[in-house]
């Protein structure tokens, strides 16, 4: 070929209209597009054997005729490449159905028979590049989607069209698939398939699919069925069914049909995307439908079953005719030829009137027409002068189309419209659940959230869900549902786009003055939001002090945000971070987080650092701590990956974070944040904080030797002090001391704990605040519990009470724990129920900083004192819970102490295998914590009364042996005595004597609530 002609030489007008007045837009917007690739089959040969003149005239008709199938389906002929051309569907202008428009095309282009080409096709993201005023169109392509598409096409064999499987998904049933030989494409193999033909689907959904169940529709049905009552009467009704893409018209349209269909005929017809250049191509189905012909039908059979249809009806033979030639399927009818195109026009749509009336006779008829909004000219013509018919005939007449087609007999007193509104939240759960494999009612009413009410998103929302195996937020917007709404984008004029654009940056929800600040369009922008507003993109919210819209979708504020350059994107956060800054300055309110938001989006990311360490401290000290590690999180990266120095609140924010890591019992986690304080820490009590901070975390991971070395390296870092102790340097020293008791409690080293307070005695007794006092009463606790073996002293009772005290005088977060000690002392002491209400505070306050140790702790204690009351389903019940947070908070013993309840359940409730199973599997997992634990009476317990029952007696001996030595909980007498004699007379050979005292002890150990 010559020089390739312009594209705007060859694109028909309407499609050139639309793409120059939107196209600046256009410009620079990412696309959802499919390839095409097309190239003639030996061309040199071909032009050797018919020589340059009969060769040219050949290529060009071929040109011709496929350019006009690339058109037919609005695609753009973006390139000429030698003997091919490369085409794209779906940009400039937005296609949801670009794959199939592809597909179709393609499947012309090779049927015609003067000249055999190979056709490659594949779908992906592309960035529109500069439209020029010839629309020519620049565009970038991402990863290997053009590629691919061309690799396909030197692949093909001749005459064949083949497709990549993402196409492929997006056409299946649209078209005929076969698989083919894989292709190798750079380093990947791609498993390409053949299109052979035209497939059996026209439509999303078809009787005989696999549907949701039909949910929520219940008041639409029954006004249909309504109608179709005074449709029998004789009183003929319009209806139209409206909505927007996927909100269930054809699904409400095919139920209502299986309910018609027992009393009323129904003939449908579908009006194509591609469809308005083809005249009467509804009607044409609807005539197919009410004459029996199928698909495959060769024209002559075709024109014979119309004329037997017609003969049937008792019409005059000339409709036949009419038809047929309406249709192109009867030769052209010489008695025809003389008339003027208009008065042909004139008889078919008379000879259609009278098959569709005679149809109608001796039943009820739906006319079912779908999709409306694509209707081509000639049938909406016929469809308003028919509807002249209808007060005196039994049809129904049942439209569906979407919101902003208007047809043209909305005037007349017989027709009306039937909005279909969004599905309620529990219609659309139901959707939602009957798509996933799981029972997750909060996932599920969490993608039900998100599809906003429409039954097609919903399903591909929730399939997303499914198949990428990810939580309702995790998912991206599925490409099927991206279409829709970027096809819905695309027909906004361009004005009205750049403002969803700039919208969809300010976020779901935004004021006019932030607005107005930001926009930079010529255009004004409250007249276009309001023009928004009433094409139902936005809403207004009222109420509010400002005013402030909302995307009445937020799929569509994603859908309008991703189809955006990175570039401008950037540009804008960077602008809206600006405005919000000057805003902030005048005192106006607190937009920290917002600030962090859009400046982490915008060309400066590190001016969001402070925003991102304030959102962070905010979230902390409310516990919000997912929130604050997010914000903590973020603000570190971009520290560390934007600039070598180190800002002066560097290490503030990673302890920041290690705190809340902390917290989560992330340990690891958090010990990585604490290190990086560290190594910016100079100041000697930064130091020896962080050093404690550690030693926390290493406890927390179970890491005793660790925490230990953290204590002294916090020492060291303090140095000696002075004396009298300068105060800073003693509440920094008594902090160390107050983490070593904690370890030394854990250690089981009674002598060091007690050397260590009464070093600490003095110095808290000459100067210590309330919360040092408080921490060194429950170091006082601690050593008891250790030396008395869990058995509660008064004394001890009293420290623990005087702990609590303190520490609410501190009035300080850090000693969460003097509540929960509290509690635990009551309980052990004997108080139950005291102890069960100081729990119960705990685990609140737990709750509150979102602390999960303390949340467990306190959990675990509060089923423990069910246990003793004997409350068999109240522990029963909690087990679960218990499990849950213990694995939450990385907390071994607290899982095993819930399974050593749950085999004392299950012993009471006579199932002693589970018993059996449930305790030793709770000793097991003690036996593997790094330090001895102590309440292994709670798994023993059923053990020694079964073995007892069984008459077991050497295995009985041996679960009562267990209780006994240190570090384990000291029994009660006097059951201590009778499972200690019980060992000596067992040991002393005297197995009788034994199984009478272990009886006795049982039997105790019941009353006192062991078992
Ligand atoms: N009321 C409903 N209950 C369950 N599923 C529905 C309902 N309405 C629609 N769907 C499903 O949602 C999808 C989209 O519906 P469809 O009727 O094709 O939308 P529209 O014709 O309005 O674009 C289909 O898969 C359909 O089965
Ligand atoms: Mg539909």
């Amino acid at each position: 070929m010559g020089a390739a002609p312009a594209p705007a030489g060859y694109t028909p007008r309407h499609i050139s209209e639309q793409i120059l007045a939107g196209r600046s837009a256009i410009e620079g917007e990412r696309k959802q597009v499919t390839v095409l690739f097309c190239d003639i089959v030996a061309s040199s040969a071909m032009a050797a054997e018919l020589g340059p003149e009969e060769f040219h005239l050949v290529i060009d008709r071929f040109f011709r005729s496929a350019l006009a199938e690339v058109h037919r389906y609005e695609g753009t002929i973006n390139q000429f490449l030698g003997d091919g051309f490369m085409a794209l569907f779906g940009a400039p202008i937005a296609h949801e159905d670009h794959a199939q428009r592809a597909a179709l095309a393609a499947l012309r282009i090779v049927a015609q028979e003067e000249v055999t080409v190979r056709i490659g096709i594949n779908s992906g993201l592309v960035v529109v590049g500069t439209i020029g005023d010839d629309l020519r169109m620049d565009y970038t392509a991402f990863g290997d989607t053009t590629v691919l598409a061309a690799r396909l096409q030197a692949a093909a064999p001749p005459g064949a069209v083949l497709i990549s499987p993402k196409t492929a998904g997006l056409v299946d049933g649209y078209v005929q698939l076969e698989e083919m030989a894989p292709v190798q494409v750079k380093e990947r193999t791609v498993h390409p398939l053949r299109v052979t033909g035209l497939g059996t689907r026209t439509t999303r959904i078809a009787a005989g699919d696999r549907m949701s169940p039909f949910t929520g529709r219940d008041r639409e049905l029954g006004e249909l069925l309504r109608m179709l009552e005074i449709v029998a009467d004789g009183e003929g009704q319009v209806v139209g069914l409206t909505g927007d893409p996927g909100l269930g018209k054809s699904r409400l349209a095919l139920e209502f049909r299986r309910l018609a269909e027992p009393t009323a005929t129904v003939l449908q017809g579908h009006c194509l995307s591609y469809g308005a250049s083809v005249a009467y191509l509804p009607l044409f189905e609807l005539v197919r439908n009410a004459c029996g012909i199928a698909a495959g039908d060769p024209p002559d059979l075709i024109a014979a079953r119309i004329e037997l249809r017609v003969k049937a009806h008792e019409l005059d033979v000339s409709v036949a005719h009419y038809l047929g030639h309406a249709f192109g399927v009867t030769p052209a009818d010489p008695s025809l030829a003389g008339l003027e195109p208009q008065a042909i026009r004139a008889r078919t749509f008379d000879a259609l009137r009278r098959l569709l009336l005679a149809e109608a006779r001796h039943r009820p008829l739906v006319v079912l027409v779908e999709d409306l909004h694509w209707i081509d000219q000639t049938s909406e013509d016929f469809l308003a002068e028919f509807i002249g018919e209808l007060p005196s005939a039994p049809i129904l007449l049942l439209a569906t189309y979407r919101v902003g087609y208007y047809p043209p007999w909305t005037s007349r007193s017989f027709t009306s419209q039937l909005p279909l509104r969004p599905l309620s939240p529990a219609a659309s759960e139901r959707i939602v659940a009957s798509m996933l494999h799981h029972e997750d009612r909060g996932a599920a009413a969490a993608i039900a959230e998100r599809g906003e009410g429409n039954p097609f998103f919903l399903e591909e929302l929730a399939r997303a869900s499914r198949d990428q195996a990810k939580g309702p937020e995790g998912v991206t917007v599925p490409e099927t549902v991206q279409q829709v709404l970027a096809a819905r984008i695309d027909r906004l004029t361009a004005g009205q786009k750049t403002v969803v654009q700039v919208a969809a940056v300010l976020g779901r929800e935004f004021s006019l003055d932030l607005a107005e600040e930001v926009w930079d369009g010529g255009e004004p922008l409250e007249a276009r939001l309001q023009e928004l507003k009433e094409l139902e993109f936005l809403r207004e919210r009222h109420g509010a002090a400002d005013r402030r819209f909302v995307f009445k979708h937020a799929l569509t504020r994603e859908v309008a945000y991703d189809s955006m350059l990175q570039a401008r994107r950037r540009d804008l956060h960077g602008r809206v971070g600006a405005v919000l800054e000057h805003f902030q300055a005048g005192q106006r309110f607190d937009h920290c987080e917002l600030l962090a938001y859009h400046y982490t989006r915008s060309a400066e990311p590190t001016r969001a650092i402070p925003y991102l360490t304030a959102a962070g401290d905010r979230a902390k000290d409310r516990y919000a701590n997912e929130e604050a590690i997010a914000s903590y999180s973020q603000a570190v990266t971009l520290i560390e990956e934007r600039s070598d120095s180190r800002p002066y609140d560097y290490g503030a924010i990673c302890e920041g974070l290690g705190i809340v890591l902390e917290r989560l019992s992330r340990f690891d986690a958090a010990l990585g944040a604490y290190r990086k304080t560290l190594a910016t820490a100079c100041d000697p009590f930064q130091q020896a904080r962080l050093h404690v901070l550690c030693s926390e975390a290493e406890e927390g991971a179970h890491r005793f030797v660790e925490a230990v070395a953290q204590c002294d390296l916090a020492e060291q870092a303090l140095g000696p002090g002075s004396d009298p102790p300068e105060p800073r340097w003693l509440s920094s020293w008594l902090a160390v001391q107050d983490q070593r008791m904690m370890l030394l409690y854990w250690l089981n080293d009674i002598a060091g704990h007690a050397r260590l307070i009464e070093r600490m005695r003095p110095l808290v007794q000459a100067h210590g605040s309330a919360e040092q006092r408080a921490s060194f009463f429950l170091g006082l606790v601690q050593l008891a519990l250790r030396r008395d073996r869990f058995l509660i002293t008064d004394e001890t009772l009293e420290f623990a009470r005087a702990a609590s005290a303190a520490a609410q005088e501190a009035d300080s977060p850090p000693l969460w724990w003097s509540g929960f000690t509290f509690g635990f002392t009551l309980l052990f002491h004997g108080d139950l129920d005291e102890g069960r209400v100081v729990l119960q505070e705990s685990l609140e306050e737990g709750e509150r900083q979102g602390d999960a140790g303390t949340q467990s702790r306190s959990l675990t204690y509060l089923m423990v004192a069910d246990r003793i009351r004997g409350d068999v389903d109240a522990v029963r019940n909690a087990i679960d819970t218990v499990i849950e947070r213990a694995r939450k908070a990385a907390l071994a013993e607290y899982e095993a102490m819930a399974i050593a309840n749950r085999a004392w359940v299950a012993w009471r409730r006579g199932d002693e295998e589970t018993a059996a199973t449930d305790a030793l599997a709770a000793l097991d997992m003690w036996g593997r914590l790094p330090i001895r634990y102590f309440f292994d009476w709670m798994a023993l317990w059923p053990l020694v009364a079964m073995a007892l029952g069984s008459r077991q007696i050497d295995q009985a001996a041996e679960y009562a042996r267990g209780m006994l030595p240190p570090p384990q909980q000291l029994l009660q007498e006097p059951v201590r005595t009778l499972v200690d004699s019980a060992v000596q007379a067992w040991d002393a050979g005297r197995p009788a004597e034994t199984e009478e005292f272990l009886a006795r002890a049982v039997h105790v150990a019941g009353e006192l609530g062991y078992l």
